[in-house]
């Protein structure tokens, strides 16, 4: 196993103001060719599920997360990132690091799982957020189900303005075969499944 990919830090200072951000954000399918800056990743995975805070032991995110179970974990999928070879990283929130799971294509297998939408091979990386179901379940039971999916909007809506931000464009992703994209990023389907996803590349 490759060693883990330590990210920039994140910057918490200057940047273009929510009401603009607000105004701005729209789905982009289609990106410019520049490989994004490593900088730019930590910037986007920090806005997305970046820990903000603690309450006693628990870590605090950017995303609010139902009873803070944060069941969410972010797959990165990167095709086109200064510095970083095209393939599927993990991001560990906790010390801002990417652990490197698989060199390659990942992201064609990506397009096919999403049932051929290129935009996960020809943005600079897509993001695949997959939830570990225990962590919502075991506290809330069937209920939990339901929170998963909520938790998910929003951590794809802070990608979006992230994005925007950034001067990036984005697009979440919700139509996918679920076997396909389970499988091209390795999660079991039972116990952590993919719910989510979005493409972000150069704004053209
Ligand atoms: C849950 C969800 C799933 C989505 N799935 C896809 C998708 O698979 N492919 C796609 O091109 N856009 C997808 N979108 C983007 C919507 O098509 C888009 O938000 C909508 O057309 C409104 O346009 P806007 O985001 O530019 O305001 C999805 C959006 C949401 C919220």
């Amino acid at each position: 196993m490759a060693d883990a990919v330590i990210l920039p830090r994140p910057t918490t200072e200057g940047g273009q103001p929510i009401w603009q951000v607000l105004t701005d954000r729209r789905s982009v399918r289609h990106y410019g060719s520049d490989p994004m800056p490593l900088d730019v990743l930590s910037q986007l995975l920090w806005s997305t599920h970046g820990v903000t805070g603690h309450a006693g032991a628990t870590e605090l995110r950017n995303a609010p997360s139902a009873g803070a179970c944060y069941p969410i974990d972010v797959q990165v999928v990167a095709n086109s990132v200064a510095g970083l070879d095209p393939g599927h990283y993990r991001y560990v929130a906790d010390d801002h690091t990417l652990l490197p799971i698989r060199k390659g294509d990942v992201g064609a297998e990506i397009t096919a799982a999403a049932l051929g939408q290129t935009m996960c091979k020809t943005a600079s990386v897509t993001l695949v957020w997959t939830a570990v179901i225990p962590r919502t379940t075991g506290r809330y039971g069937d209920r939990g189900r339901r929170y998963i999916f909520l938790d998910a909007g929003h951590v794809g809506q802070n990608t979006y303005l992230a994005a925007t931000a950034l001067g990036y464009g984005c697009c979440t992703i919700g139509a996918f075969d679920d076997g396909a994209m389970n499988e091209a990023v390795g999660v079991d389907g039972k116990i952590e499944i993919v719910v989510y996803a979005a493409s972000v590349g150069p704004a053209e």
